[in-house]
């Protein structure tokens, strides 16, 4: 650019037109319904860790139209193109201060339904209550429960907007606990259909955990930076664990899980290079213990014995294997690209342990051995995929092609030989992901991912499909079975 070209580009900038003022828009037209500050309301929260998933052009679109069949209304009547772009522009731009949600905004904002306490410790239904499997319908926010052996929903509800995470269920399967994007928490009373309670007990968050005890739920949060433990009895909140690691950063928390051998959580960190174990049993019970680590490990999985952790590393192209006991990296892990190890599988393949991991950016799924972890094969794909998923029952896993042109392929792998026998196409042209299985590994569900989207059942043995269940964006299916029993096909 010439020096009259810049001097043209400025005087037509903001800085010197009478720039449209994103703060007043907002609270002249959105703060009713997304809340003071941007915290959410009727709507949900618009800030920058809430909208990482909607592009800006589709905000822009979603302010100037609206949202078909929900209760954002559009704006291209009431603002002109540059005051809605300055809008745009201020839901995308970090709060001046971080925003905050203390104890006293947790407890003001429970809810415990009085209908829904002291009921029966018997189910509603006749469905067999193990085999129960829920499907997170993001389209409509709504949940689906399915009875696994007959594969008929038996109930359906709205829940709040945009879950995150899995849903968690206590170990006889009746109560189940989920967070929202924005943070709210619920407890669900899987037998009696009902919710318990609800807080917010976070304003950006990731995953909840619940201890094998039944008694504890840990919720990951990306905003403020902790983890929050509430009571499973009502979701009174227990306590705040503030993240801040030896190098005095604070860090988001990317995922938290219940380590069931161990008797404690392990909290993947996002923004400091340790891993956090807070055991909810013995004399240091909810004191983290900081395992301080080389690199980052955002993203992990545990072997069987829940000891090691296989995770990705961000600063090399291997991963690394940490032993939680020693609190150091006792391996390098073989995985190229961008193994997405969260979503990882184990069975016994030669005689050996292995783990199969999916990879969010080559076409491939990594087969390494447990007890050297070197690579046995890079089985190759139609493209990156997200979810791989089998079952003790099956000699088959599954694993999806989640972006790119063929984005609508399933594979089916068969573990006996590490090969795919069978590529699948459920609905040309449209995203097909995430299977799971029922109890017995009879039947695979497949979403398609979609808002006028489905679920199909097929028969795990033959993979003849079965059955098509309409379903509004069908994310994620979770059986009580296979995620209280720790199935060695799905994560936990
Ligand atoms: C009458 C209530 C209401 C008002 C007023 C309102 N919204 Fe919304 N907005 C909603 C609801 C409800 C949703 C969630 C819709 C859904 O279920 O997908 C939403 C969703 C959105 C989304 C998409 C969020 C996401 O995570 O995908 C954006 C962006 C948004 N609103 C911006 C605005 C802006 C900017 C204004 C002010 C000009 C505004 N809204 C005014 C209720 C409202």
């Amino acid at each position: 650019m010439n020096r009259t070209l810049i001097l043209l580009a400025l005087l037509a900038s903001p800085v010197f037109a009478a720039a449209p003022d994103g703060a007043d828009l907002y609270n002249k037209y959105c703060q009713s319904c997304h809340g003071a500050d941007r915290l959410g309301g009727m709507g949900p929260a618009l800030l920058p860790e809430s909208l990482v998933r909607l592009k800006r052009p589709a905000a822009v679109k979603a302010i100037t139209e609206g949202l078909p069949a929900t209760q954002m209304p559009g704006y291209a009547e009431v603002m002109n193109k540059d005051e809605i772009a300055a809008l745009a522009a201020w839901i995308y731009t970090p709060p001046t201060t971080p925003p905050k949600w203390e104890m006293a905004d947790m407890k003001a904002s429970q809810i415990i339904h009085k209908e829904a306490q002291n009921l029966p410790a018997k189910p509603v239904f006749k469905a067999d209550p193990t085999n129960i499997t829920l499907v997170v319908e993001h389209g409509d926010h709504s949940m689906t429960v399915l009875d696994g052996d007959v594969m008929e929903p038996i109930h359906r509800f709205q829940t709040r907007y945009a879950l995150h995470g899995g849903p968690k269920f206590t170990q006889d399967g009746r109560f189940v606990f989920w967070a929202t994007r924005d943070g709210w928490i619920t407890k669900f009373d899987l037998w009696n259909l009902k919710v318990v309670a609800e807080i917010r007990a976070g304003l950006n968050t990731r995953n909840v955990a619940v201890s094998s005890d039944g008694k504890q739920v840990l919720v990951a949060n990306y905003l403020p930076h902790n983890l929050v433990r509430l009571s499973t009895d009502d979701l009174s909140p227990q306590q705040i664990i503030p993240v801040l690691g030896h190098n005095g950063k604070t860090s988001r928390v990317s995922s938290v899980y219940d380590a069931r051998p161990r008797q404690s959580f392990v909290a993947a960190l996002k923004d400091i290079p340790e891993v956090w174990e807070i055991p909810y049993a013995g004399p240091n019970a909810f004191q983290p213990r900081k395992v301080v680590l080389k690199d980052y490990l955002d993203d992990f999985y545990f072997d069987q014995t829940y000891r090691y952790l296989l995770g990705a590393s961000r600063s090399s192209p291997k991963g690394q294997v940490v032993d939680l006991d020693t609190g150091t990296k006792t391996a390098e892990l073989d995985l190229p690209g961008m193994p997405h190890v969260g979503s990882g599988i184990t069975f016994d393949y030669q005689g050996r342990r292995v783990m199969a991991s999916p990879n969010l950016q080559d076409g491939e799924v990594t087969v390494i051995g447990l007890d050297d972890f070197k690579t046995i094969k890079h089985i190759k794909t139609l493209g990156p995929g997200f979810f791989l998923r089998s079952h003790e029952n099956t000699p088959y896993a599954w694993a999806d092609v989640f972006s790119g042109p063929e984005k609508d392929a399933m594979h089916v792998i068969d573990k006996r030989t590490l090969e795919i026998v069978s590529t699948l196409r459920p609905v040309p042209g449209k995203t097909s992901t995430h299977v799971e299985y029922d109890r017995y590994g009879k039947y695979a569900l497949v979403s398609i991912w979609e808002h006028d989207g489905a679920l199909i059942v097929y028969d795990a043995q033959s993979l003849k499909e079965i059955k098509r269940l309409p379903m509004k964006r069908p994310v994620g299916k979770y059986n009580v079975w296979n995620k209280t029993r720790l199935s060695e096909g799905t994560s936990h």
